[in-house]
């Protein structure tokens, strides 16, 4: 249930902020970097923690909104990206009740957020993301496949899968790659990731 992960992650904030400060989004990025709009763009980034990815694609000239639902997580990131070309709102996946209220994006990223839904929130989800994807913009989402930590319980995920589900609602196949995961510790328990880029025909 998304209300276990949310808890899970508020209670391990204190140990989750540094790690995912830790990461280099040019490098986590690099799957699709060659994909991503190189002309100032509307970007919605959903499930963003810290904000370490919406900064990062602040820095390049993006106006960006950034999603995150656990305070802990949205107050670090509000403290430590202060940007003027970000904003932040306390919003969560399937329904995104208040993102739906803004115009499409040209951009939508939903970067390791996929796995906590289960198979009818991502149906819910991957329309509303329809809605929220401008003609010709992208969704970009990366799937973590392996266990996950105890209290933020994930569901599995199959590249295939995700991929009919969003041909239904007019996404199309640009990109997928397979990549290791960037943390030692769940490297080590074999996670892996499956970068997907999604046009909106
Ligand atoms: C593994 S973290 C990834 C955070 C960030 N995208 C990054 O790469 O550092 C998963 C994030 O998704 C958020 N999240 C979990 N369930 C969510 C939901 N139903 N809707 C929106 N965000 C959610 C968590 O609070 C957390 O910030």
């Amino acid at each position: 249930m998304t209300s276990d992960v949310l808890r899970g992650y508020a209670d391990s904030s204190a140990e989750l902020i540094p790690r995912f400060e830790a990461i280099s989004s040019a490098d986590l990025f690099k799957p699709v970097a060659d994909i991503l709009p190189g002309t100032p763009s509307r970007v919605a980034d959903i499930g963003a923690g810290t904000g370490r990815d919406a900064a990062w694609f602040a820095q390049q000239g993006h106006d960006v909104l950034a999603v995150e639902p656990v305070d802990a997580l949205r107050l670090a990131g509000m403290e430590r990206h202060r940007s003027s070309k970000i904003r932040w709102l306390n919003d969560r996946l399937p329904a995104l009740s208040l993102l739906r209220r803004e115009p499409p994006f040209d951009l939508l990223i939903v970067n390791a957020v996929w796995q906590h839904l289960d198979d009818a929130e991502r149906r819910i989800a991957v329309s509303v993301l329809a809605d929220m994807t401008g003609a010709g913009g992208l969704l970009i989402l990366s799937l973590r496949h392996g266990i996950g930590a105890p209290n933020r319980p994930v569901h599995a995920v199959r590249a295939e899968d995700t991929l009919d589900l969003a041909a239904t609602v007019g996404f199309r196949l640009l990109r997928q790659q397979k990549t290791e995961s960037m943390q030692p510790g769940n490297r080590a328990a074999g996670v892996y990731w499956t970068w997907l880029a999604l046009r909106m025909s």
